[in-house]
């Protein structure tokens, strides 16, 4: 296994203690990443340096565009398209509804929307209102409930020539399943459907080709990929231009993405989020190999090696939590299939309820969620929804072994 502990001195969270003086397990990284030092210093220098709306005549104002101009440039290097095609808005979940909406005014009755079991709320309940507003029909693809993964043969069945949204995720955040996305978007394009893609649970895990996938939209949180509470799109320029977004008057003069926008940003988040795509670029150059001097290689390089460490995470937590009486766990479970997940796992200690077993990892200094985390009908048709979901326990690179054995040991313990 890699060693990328030296990373977890960037993050000043993790050294926070418990009452008992150990250090915390917060291992919650789908639910959110915490931040390096630099990202905390880039956010509060904005507000030391002095806080402006754009576009006007003075240089706090001037100040404010560059980073904007910067924030776009780091969005496209993390999920590898251009500047001109990021969006940034409050959360993905805002934003979606966004594009949905504009989205109603060119559906028709008649018209087909798909949308996957495997998904966060964000990246369903979007499509179904702007179905429903314009009377279109939906389409459910389903999940193996074996190993919650999609269900690939339901997802073409799902496919016609009325189809004109299709909607899936690049990974769940429930279970951690990666969906075999280059294909999934070939046969949804092949229907000439607007494509919309989550890869807000993937950005943490893997390195993210927006161009290369063919996707019209794709979203990502910044909060998850160790920057501030922010969202962000990739939109094919087409898309942006298309659709006509609820928008102030003036905005109807502003050029996409800006026309996207609404409002007025959080700009010292943005300065947050270069400075956490950096923090990517400087892993890429410390723990792999880039393939050129530019950032976009290094953010490359940072997840090839982000993406081995997690593996074998991976590995050993599945490895000992199949040691634990009565323990069971939703998702690819298979440790010759670790490219098929992310090290988020769902897991439950025979009939004790999630929350429960949430709480008393709670009082042992280990952080952990509990429930459905928004993939509703994920757990619905996993048939947990109605008796708490699941407990989720999620690492990303900065985790070590010994924080999973930690958690192991405390499961084992609870059992
Ligand atoms: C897979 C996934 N999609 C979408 C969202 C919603 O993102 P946001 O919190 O930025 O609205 C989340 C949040 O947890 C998520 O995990």
């Amino acid at each position: 296994m890699i060693d990328l502990s030296a990373l977890r001195d960037r993050f000043p969270a993790l050294a926070r203690t418990g009452d008992d003086g150990r250090p915390l397990a917060i291992v919650d990284a789908p639910g959110g990443s915490q931040v390096p030092d630099t990202v905390i210093e880039a956010v509060s220098a904005r507000y030391r340096t002095g806080i402006s709306n754009m576009d006007g005549a003075f240089a706090t104002s001037r100040e404010t565009g560059e980073v904007v101009a910067a924030a776009r440039r780091a969005g496209a290097d993390l999920v590898g398209t251009d500047p001109a095609r990021i969006v940034f808005g409050a959360n993905s979940t805002s934003l979606l509804f966004h594009v949905a909406r504009s989205l109603t005014r060119s559906l028709e009755p008649g018209d087909e929307v798909v949308v996957t079991r495997l998904d966060h709320d964000a990246n369903v309940r979007p499509w179904v209102l702007a179905a429903r507003d314009a009377g279109a029909t939906l389409r459910w693809v389903d999940i193996h409930t074996g190993d919650a993964t999609l269900d690939e043969a339901s997802f073409d069945d799902a496919l016609s020539e009325r189809t004109r949204l299709v909607a899936f995720t690049l990974a769940s955040n429930g279970v951690g399943t990666i969906t075999p996305a280059a294909g999934l978007v070939r046969r949804a394009k092949e229907t000439g459907a607007f494509v919309a893609v989550d890869a807000v649970h993937f950005a943490q895990h893997r390195v993210i080709d927006f161009d290369d996938l063919g996707a019209d939209l794709l979203a990502v949180s910044p909060y998850k990929v160790f920057g501030p509470h922010l969202g962000m799109l990739a939109a094919r320029p087409g898309i942006l231009d298309e659709l006509d977004p609820y928008r102030v008057r003036p905005a109807h003069d502003y050029p996409s993405p800006e026309r996207w926008e609404t409002g007025t940003q959080n700009h010292e988040a943005m300065q947050g989020f270069v400075a956490a795509v950096d923090y990517l670029a400087e892993a890429g150059r410390t723990y792999g190999t880039p393939a050129d001097g530019s950032r976009r290689a290094e953010v490359r390089a940072a997840f090839e090696a982000f993406g081995e460490h997690e593996r074998g995470l991976s590995r050993r937590f599945l490895d000992g939590f199949a040691e634990i009486p009565g323990g069971r766990l939703w998702g690819v479970a298979d440790t010759d299939r670790l490219d098929e997940r992310t090290p988020t796992f769902a897991v439950r200690l025979g009939d004790q309820h999630p929350l429960k077993t949430a709480e008393a990892l709670g009082d042992r200094g280990i952080f952990v969620w509990d429930g459905h985390y928004y993939a509703m009908e994920l757990f619905e048709r996993l048939g947990l929804l109605e008796t708490g979901g699941a407990v989720r326990v999620g690492f990303c690179h900065y985790h070590t072994a010994e924080e999973v054995d930690r958690v192991l040991e405390a499961l084992h313990e609870l059992a």
